[in-house]
């Protein structure tokens, strides 16, 4: 075992809050739902006891309507804002009332696949396989009501992306006043150059006091909801966990729910098509009130990759993309186009590099068949490594460790990328 698989292990442990983790101590002090499908997938290299137990307390956060949220607070910390009496939702749980983009499913298929101890696997799975499948059922009736395809986001912060320059325009329209006083707690941990700015707080909690005064009522969000978009990333996300589902359903569901899976397939993968965008060479994310595409280049473009849904010309103009930003900075993937002004390579989502997202573009090339590409997203994130740690995220140009330190993400990609290779 080199040294750096004995870090990645050992933060997951230390971040380890009694069968749930931590993203980070203090920054993060509660279970976050697509961090905890990542965190699986990496003990899982490890410890599979441990890896399904983190994805069976994320599911006792699950909502009876099927919600998966975005935060479970299974225990009390003043080290972050917003905390669950701004959330007011009324789970047994408390938790958040949003949900993030659902990697789960394809965690636990990995789970599946890889287990050394079959039995386990099996029990674990025919436990949870019916809260996934109620879970694939929710994003359909809340968020995709009228069976377009396409599944709406109503907060940035469902697309783990918060400030994404994709956001900009369509969060311009969402007012700044708020009922809750903002108290932040993340800026007190972290540089404030490398979170979001003070308005985008002030627009992610107004839209929280709005959906509060709904008491998250799905249909009343997504009616009158002052923020909606079709996120690439999340509905990419979605569809590969569809197609994760559907594999798991043949072993532990029933021929109605494979037939039920395979028919969502069909119409995401029609409508996941349509935003690509040949003059970028990049897949668009959509604001969903605006009726267009959003016009900015980010990683999660490149997401239908990890989703398994593009075309040999698609997979030609991505690389050609990658190839375009890789001349402008030292270590793949930012997260946004370095050639656009608004590119700000040390602010969370605006530039810097995320593991995350590096590893599903990288299985996505590779599944695509192009390994060249598969293979130099890798090395450089295993580079980011070992040259600053297992750090949040990471400064394209010079591979400098940004936000929160000993992340467990980012340990459970290292750990994926150095035990697994590339595919997982
Ligand atoms: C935060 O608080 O920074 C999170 O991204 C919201 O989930």
């Amino acid at each position: 075992m080199t040294d750096l698989t004995a870090t990645a292990q050992s933060i997951l442990r230390q971040n380890d809050r009694g069968g749930y983790t931590v993203p980070t101590a203090r920054l993060y002090p509660f279970q976050w739902n697509w961090d905890s499908a990542f965190v699986a997938m990496g003990f899982a290299t490890f410890d599979e006891p441990r890896a399904w137990q983190e994805i069976s307390l994320l599911l006792r956060g699950q909502w009876a309507d099927g919600l998966i949220p975005h935060i479970v607070f299974h225990a009390p910390s003043d080290d972050y804002f917003p905390g669950p009496d701004v959330w007011h939702t009324r789970h047994t749980i408390p938790t958040s009332g949003i949900p993030q983009p659902p990697v789960l499913a394809s965690a636990a298929r990995l789970l599946v696949d890889h287990a050394q101890d079959r039995a386990l696997a099996e029990a674990e799975m025919a436990a949870i396989y019916p809260a996934l499948l109620r879970n694939h059922r929710w994003w359909q009736t809340a968020r995709d009501p009228q069976g377009t395809g396409l599944v709406a986001t109503l907060h940035p912060w469902e697309t783990g992306m918060d400030n994404s320059p994709s956001w900009d325009s369509p969060m311009a329209r969402v007012a700044t006043d708020t009922r809750t006083v903002i108290r932040r707690r993340d800026t007190t941990h972290i540089a404030p150059e490398m979170r979001p700015r003070a308005e985008d707080y002030q627009r992610f909690i107004h839209l929280v006091d709005h959906y509060s005064a709904l008491a998250w009522d799905p249909a009343r969000m997504f009616a009158t909801a002052p923020f909606k978009v079709a996120d690439i990333g999340t509905n990419a996300i979605l569809l590969r966990a569809e197609r994760d589902l559907l594999a798991l359903s043949e072993r532990f569901g029933t021929v109605s729910d494979s037939r039920e899976i395979a028919a969502r397939i069909a119409r995401q993968t029609t409508a996941i098509a349509a935003q690509w965008s040949a003059s970028h060479g990049i897949f668009l994310s959509r604001d969903l009130l605006a009726h267009t595409p959003i016009d900015s280049a980010t990683s999660a473009g490149f997401l239908p990759l990890w989703a398994g849904c593009v075309t040999q010309d698609q997979l030609a103009g991505l690389g050609a993309t990658l190839d375009h930003w890789q001349t402008l900075v030292k270590r793949l993937v930012p997260s946004f186009n370095p050639a656009d002004a608004r590119f700000e390579p040390r602010r969370y989502w605006r530039g810097p590099v995320w593991h995350v997202v590096n590893w599903m573009i990288a299985e996505g090339f590779r599944a695509a068949g192009d390994l060249p590409h598969a293979t130099r997203i890798l090395d450089d994130t295993l580079a980011d490594v070992v040259d600053a740690g297992l750090d949040e995220y990471f400064d394209p140009r010079d591979g400098a460790g940004l936000g929160g330190r000993d992340f467990s993400w980012t340990a459970a990609i290292y750990l994926l990328g150095r035990v697994r290779g590339i595919e997982g």
